[in-house]
């Protein structure tokens, strides 16, 4: 029940945000989710014991395969306040380097939609990983990028396992606001997130949605599907553009 009452409150939250963007503009901005300005302080800078989220998450936000940090540049708005919520509340658990946790409980609910609002407006590169250095790491095992784009276009009939795409977007590029974008997500936190998701340390999702899509894959379909997510193209054949969506 509580989460499918959260799932209602998040479509009400784009309905009414569409609704209020239709009347000033076509397109929703960042600034309608939080306060730019001090949602960039908190992120260059911190506040109070909360560190500056560039030390972890990159200058522009794009993450750090060293540490296991994700991407937030170019991140759905609603899903990283979500995430933050969902952190604030111990809905879900950092495992990784056993902070954020601390991080979301140290802001106010409006600081997080400010920093989220922030780190999602970032733009960047569209290429994730720079596999050659991941390589060097020697931590973790390299994926068969061809293999995990088919994984990710059509899923396996055999297996039971639908395609990512189907809720993740073309090519993982997003369908806001419940699913994020994975295309150029950081290569070692897909992997570490989905292995999450199918060991049950990770359990913040609606429905159970990835853990059910997870439990059916295996090491070398995490590893392949990473390696094609981290560098998909968002854009499709004939059309370059990427639709605007937050
Ligand atoms: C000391 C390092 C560190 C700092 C500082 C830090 N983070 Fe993180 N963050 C992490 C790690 C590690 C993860 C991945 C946790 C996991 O594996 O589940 C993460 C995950 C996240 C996520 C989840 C993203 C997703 O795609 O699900 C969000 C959102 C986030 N951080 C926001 C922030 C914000 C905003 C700040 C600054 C207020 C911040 N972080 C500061 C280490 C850090
Ligand atoms: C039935 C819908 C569904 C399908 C199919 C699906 N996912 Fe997801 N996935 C979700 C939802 C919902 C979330 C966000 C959960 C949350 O709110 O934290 C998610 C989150 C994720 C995340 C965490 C992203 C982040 O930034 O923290 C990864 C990684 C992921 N999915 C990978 C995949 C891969 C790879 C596939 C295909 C093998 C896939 N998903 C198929 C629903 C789906």
């Amino acid at each position: 029940m509580r989460r499918s009452t959260k799932i209602t409150a998040i479509l009400a939250v784009a309905a009414m945000v569409s609704a209020s963007g239709s009347f000033a503009s076509a397109t929703v901005s960042y600034s309608d989710f939080g306060d730019l300005e001090n949602g960039k302080k908190i992120f260059t800078a911190g506040k109070g014991d909360v560190p500056a989220c560039t030390s972890c998450h990159g200058n522009e936000g794009l993450g750090d395969d060293a540490m296991g940090t994700p991407r937030l540049a170019g991140q759905g708005v609603a899903f990283l306040i979500k995430q933050l919520e969902d952190f604030a509340t111990d809905k879900r658990q950092d495992t990784t380097m056993f902070i954020m946790n601390n991080n979301a409980k140290g802001l106010s609910p409006q600081d997080r939609k400010d920093v989220a609002a922030y780190a999602a407006s970032l733009s960047g590169p569209t290429a994730g990983s720079d596999m050659a250095a991941v390589k060097e790491l020697g931590s973790v095992p390299m994926g068969v990028r061809y293999l995990g784009k088919n994984l990710a276009q059509f899923g396996s009939d055999e297996r039971g396992i639908p395609a990512c795409h189907s809720c993740h977007g073309y090519n993982g590029r997003g369908a806001f606001p419940v699913y994020p974008r994975l295309a150029n997500q950081k290569y070692v936190y897909l992997v570490n997130q989905l292995k999450k998701w199918r060991d049950g340390s990770r359990a913040n999702d609606p429905l159970s949605q990835m853990q059910n899509v997870a439990k059916k894959l295996t090491d070398d379909d995490i590893y392949n599907v990473a390696a094609f997510l981290t560098s998909a193209d968002q854009t499709t054949i004939g059309n370059y553009r990427i639709p605007d969506q937050k």
